[in-house]
């Protein structure tokens, strides 16, 4: 694969509700850079494995990735508990992950032209998808922190749901994402730890734009 010269590249990896969504935009404002959620491929495949029960298979899928649009990605309905919990089923498939490799790449390493760069977040992207970034960033919050911040966006959304489910389901996702056998999310070695339990989220990113400036030579 050609990858554009010269480009600014930023990996996060997190648990859910960590925030990291939040700082990857916040930094995509900033430099100028393509942002890719990767968790929403996931959760447009789990959407796909729901509503298309019959025909759901490698080669079905092969053909909706290979026309899927980063505004596809920006569809409301993939923000449910239920796609979240789906997303994390096909994620463990080797093949499934294998078939979304390369549209990750081609966000990573050649973004369209008028961006400076990129930056991934999800669960295998400082691992898998963006070993050589510029900068890898791990995003953690404690359990409950990241439960109550979701619960406080799914209430904003109007979503029937209690904050003992949210907190169960976050629990329950972190662990199916962390001892899965393919792309597992861990911290790498040469990722920077942000915990943001206790950091607003304008603090969070004064800290993260501290570190990238002092590499860019701002
Ligand atoms: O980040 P988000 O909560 O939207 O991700 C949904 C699910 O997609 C995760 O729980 C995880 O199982 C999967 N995922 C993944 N690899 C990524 C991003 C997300 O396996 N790079």
């Amino acid at each position: 694969m050609k990858k554009r010269k010269n480009l600014i590249t930023v990996a996060i990896d997190s648990p859910a509700a960590a925030g990291a969504g939040t700082q990857a935009k916040f930094i995509s404002e900033e430099y100028n850079l393509l942002y890719l959620d990767t968790g929403k491929i996931y959760r447009y495949i789990g959407k796909i494995k729901l509503t298309h029960k019959k025909k759901f298979n490698y080669s079905f899928l092969k053909k909706k990735i290979q026309k899927i649009s980063l505004e596809a990605l920006n569809d409301k309905s993939l923000i449910s508990d239920e796609v979240a919990n789906i997303a994390s089923i096909v994620a463990r498939d080797i093949k499934i992950r294998n078939i979304v490799k390369n549209f990750q790449l081609d966000c990573a390493y050649n973004p369209p032209k008028k961006y400076s760069g990129s930056v991934l977040d999800g669960r295998d992207i400082t691992s898998v998808i963006m070993k050589d970034a510029m900068f890898k960033f791990y995003i953690t919050a404690n359990l409950r922190v990241r439960a109550n911040r979701r619960y406080a966006e799914f209430k904003k959304l109007k979503k029937r749901i209690s904050y003992r489910y949210v907190l169960k389901s976050l629990r329950k996702r972190d662990f199916l994402d962390k001892n899965r056998k393919f792309s597992p999310l861990k911290k790498t070695q040469d990722s920077i730890l942000i915990n943001t339990s206790k950091l607003s989220k304008k603090a969070c990113f004064i800290k993260i734009k501290k570190i990238m400036d002092k590499k860019l030579n701002y």
